[in-house]
This record gives structure tokens, sequence and C-alpha cells, in this order.
């Protein structure tokens, strides 16, 4: 594929009891990718993450806060800040956690990866990607649901589950934004499948992804319910569209 330049880029962290993280992670970010704005979607975390943030703000003209009113979830924590970044003329969109998994260092990488595609994807199950201090379980269900995933929808993405993404603003427009319901982590497997069909250009860089040392994973049974139900439904309703239409043909 062709380059072509991309616009100005915000680096959108969700957080939800972020305190020990959110400084050494915007720190990190802007002095890797300088250029970059940063906006922390807070969803009125009860250890004071949003006034450390604010702190933060006030301090640097390249961060930005947005105050939500309560925990709704990853999903659309990062719906809003899609939203805001268009509104506010950025060309590419991150996601980015809070809690050092997703290394700022490697976001240089998937910036130039973006320049010939739509939609990068930092993946930690391609070659010379990994993961570092996750227990066995933790593996185990995380490239369960990828392969889950992949199977029951028919992509080809080896990570489809992965939380540190790039996204040209055209992609988030064009995806359906609107239309997205997933709250949890079924999110990510959501936008992926959605530029999928698309047929946006998707490409998987590989990255290490550092499990956090400091704070608790959000992590729930709801959350991995939520993902294996929505998943199971997409594809089983993707299935049965394509046997409609085969003998409406
Ligand atoms: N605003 C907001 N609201 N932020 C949230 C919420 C919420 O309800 N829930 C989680 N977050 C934030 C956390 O504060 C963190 O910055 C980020 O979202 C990821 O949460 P973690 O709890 O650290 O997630 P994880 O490490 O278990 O999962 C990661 O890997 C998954 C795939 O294995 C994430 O990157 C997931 O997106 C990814 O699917
Ligand atoms: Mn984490």
């Amino acid at each position: 594929m062709n380059e072509r330049p991309l616009g100005s880029v915000l680096v959108i962290i969700p957080t939800y009891n972020e305190a020990e993280n959110i400084e050494p992670i915007v720190a990190r970010v802007r002095s890797s990718v300088p250029e970059a704005h940063l906006l922390i979607a807070d969803d009125n975390s009860p250890d004071g993450t949003g006034k450390l943030a604010d702190e933060l703000a006030a301090e640097d003209d390249h961060v930005h806060v947005l105050h939500r009113k309560g925990k709704e979830g990853l999903g659309a924590a990062y719906l809003a800040g899609f939203r805001w970044g268009i509104d506010n003329g950025y060309g590419v969109l991150v996601e980015m956690d809070a809690d050092g998994s997703h290394q700022p260092e490697e976001l240089p990488r998937l910036l130039t990866a973006l320049k010939g595609a739509d939609l990068v994807l930092g993946s930690r199950w391609v070659p010379g990607g990994r993961v570092v201090n996750w227990p066995k379980s933790r593996e185990f269900l995380s490239r369960g649901g990828s392969t889950y995933s992949r199977l029951m929808l028919g992509v080809g993405i080896r990570d489809v589950t992965g939380g540190y993404r790039a996204f040209r603003k055209e992609t988030l427009e064009g995806l359906g934004m609107d239309e997205v319901a997933s709250a949890g982590y079924c999110f990510q497997v959501d936008l992926a499948w959605r530029a999928a069909q698309k047929g946006f250009h998707i490409v998987e860089v590989p990255i290490t992804f550092v499990e956090r040392e400091r704070g608790d994973s959000k992590m729930s049974r709801n959350i991995v319910v939520e993902a294996l139900w929505r998943v199971t439904t997409w594809g089983v309703g993707a299935r049965v569209n394509r046997l409609r239409g085969r003998r409406h043909n």
C-alpha cells in the first residue's frame, strides 16, 4: 500500500484507579513521541486518578483530560475519547493502557506502520511478539479468546483482543462507531471485526506486552462472559446471513 501522511496523533488512555501509574505513563509517552497529544479518559476513579491527570494537564499543553461520570467500561471510555479526538481535529487515534503493559517506546513503530495501513494492531501473537510476566492461566485465556474469535468470525487477525492500536480517523469514522455496544474487552474484538468487514487494511506489528506491576487489573468474569456471548452471537449471525444469501441467489 502507498504511504499516506498521518495527521496529528492523540494517545487515549482510559483510566480507572490508576493513581500509581498515570504519571509514569504520561511521562513515557511524552518522551517517546514528543509531538503526540494525550487524552486521559477517567471514569471518576475513587483513588483520585482524575485529579492527578488534571495536575499533569495543567503543566503540559499536550495533556488533556476527559472526566466521565462513573465506571462504564473500557469500550465506552474509548468511544468518548475517539469522538473527542475527532472533534478536536486529530488524524490518528491511539489506544493504550495506563498500566505500562503497552510500552510507549514501541509507539513509533506502530505509527510508522500506520503510514501504509488503515489500522495497526500491536500484536502479542505474531512472530516477534510476546508477553512478559503473565501467569499461564491469563495467557491461556488470551490466546484461547483470540483463537476462538478468529475461528468464529473468520478473520485472519492473530491478536484480535489486544488493546494497543493506532487508527486513522477515517477508519473509525468508517467502521460504524455509533453502533458499537460492547462495554468490556470484547470492544477490541468488535472494532477489529468491523474494520476487517469493511475491508480496511489492517497490519499487525509485534509488541512486547508487559504485565502491570502496580494496581489491579479490571478483568472480571462478567467481561469474559460478555466477550464469549457477543463473539458467539456475531459468528453465528454472520453464518446464518451467509446461508440466507446463498439460498436467495
Ligand atoms: N475509563 C475506564 N473505565 N477505564 C478502564 C475501565 C473502565 O471501566 N476498565 C479498565 N480501564 C482501563 C484501565 O485503567 C487500564 O488503563 C486499561 O483500561 C486496561 O485495563 P486493565 O485492567 O489493565 O486490562 P488488562 O490488562 O486486564 O487487559 C488488557 O489486555 C486485554 C487483552 O489481553 C487490555 O489492553 C484489554 O483492552 C485487552 O483486551
Ligand atoms: Mn493491564
